[in-house]
């Protein structure tokens, strides 16, 4: 396996102290790597150091080899980095056709913006049903399908995906997990935060737990579901019997060797 994003040591906050006090990550390419943690430790934080909504004060982001630290949020973009955050993003007064086609707006060529449309389109078919709709009239969880499609308008390699399934109703949440399940089968590589820890792992193939602004914990999804610590502190309680080995608590720095 190879990184496609290496967080190192990062130090980051807004202004009144760090938020994040040497985050360690390594996102495998074409990988779902699912970041859980309690709320306020820094889960949201750590997605926009990787986007450049946020700059780190010290530490490395290095993205598919190149240090992107002081690459503005627009030229990550450019390199395929897309974060579609925690609150909801779409225009609620444009039509669902004309936010994808807002997503495209680095996109100098139309036609590509067209054909990647399409491909949306075919990938979210709710986008062709509803284009003509104002996007606020459709629900939580459409809404969140059409934020989903609208980041293959720039055919990204890394999506961040903030909390998608936050606030939706069980059916919205399978259709949102299986639509992160179908973006990774196309080539994407996704790093995921979730509150719904249990269902955010079972997606994923590693995770790794964030806690006070470090990550303590990193292995495969299917080990952490197992973990009895993650279990009672994540997952409400529901441990699966400990023949929960292989996750690794540390106070350190998580390394390669960690997956
Ligand atoms: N724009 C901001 N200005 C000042 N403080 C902020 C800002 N955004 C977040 N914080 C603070 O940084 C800390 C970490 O926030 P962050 O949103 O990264 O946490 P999180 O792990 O995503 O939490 P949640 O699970 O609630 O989404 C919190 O204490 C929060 O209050
Ligand atoms: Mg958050």
């Amino acid at each position: 396996m190879s990184a496609i994003l290496d967080i190192g040591g990062v130090f980051a906050g807004y202004g009144a102290g760090d938020i994040l006090k040497g985050v360690d990550l390594t996102v495998e390419r074409g990988t779902i790597t699912c970041l859980i943690g309690p709320n306020g430790a820094g889960k949201s934080t750590v997605l926009k150091t990787v986007s450049g909504l946020l700059r780190p004060s010290r530490g490395s982001v290095v993205f598919d080899g190149t240090e992107i630290n002081r690459l503005t949020p627009k030229a990550r973009l450019r390199l395929g980095i897309v974060h579609v955050p925690q609150e909801r993003s779409l225009f609620p007064a444009m039509t669902v056709r004309d936010n994808l086609l807002m997503g495209g707006y680095l996109v100098k060529d139309s036609a590509v913006v067209y054909a990647r449309m399409e491909e949306a389109m075919k990938a979210f078919p709710i986008c062709r049903s509803r284009a003509a709709e104002h996007a606020g009239s459709l629900s939580g969880g459409e809404q969140k399908q059409v934020e989903l499609a609208r980041t293959l308008i720039l055919d990204p390699t890394l999506i961040l995906l903030d909390e998608p399934s936050i606030g939706l109703d069980p059916k919205s949440r399978q259709i949102v997990f299986e639509s992160i399940r179908s973006l990774s089968a196309s080539g994407r590589t996704i790093l995921l935060v979730e509150q719904n820890a249990r269902s955010g792992l079972a997606v994923s193939d590693f995770g790794a737990v964030l806690e006070s602004g470090r990550v303590r914990l990193v292995a495969t999804g299917a080990r952490l579901l197992e973990d009895p610590e993650v279990a009672r502190l994540y997952l409400g309680g529901g441990a699966v019997p400990a023949v929960a080995s292989g996750t690794r608590h540390t106070e350190t720095a998580s390394t390669e060797e960690d997956y």
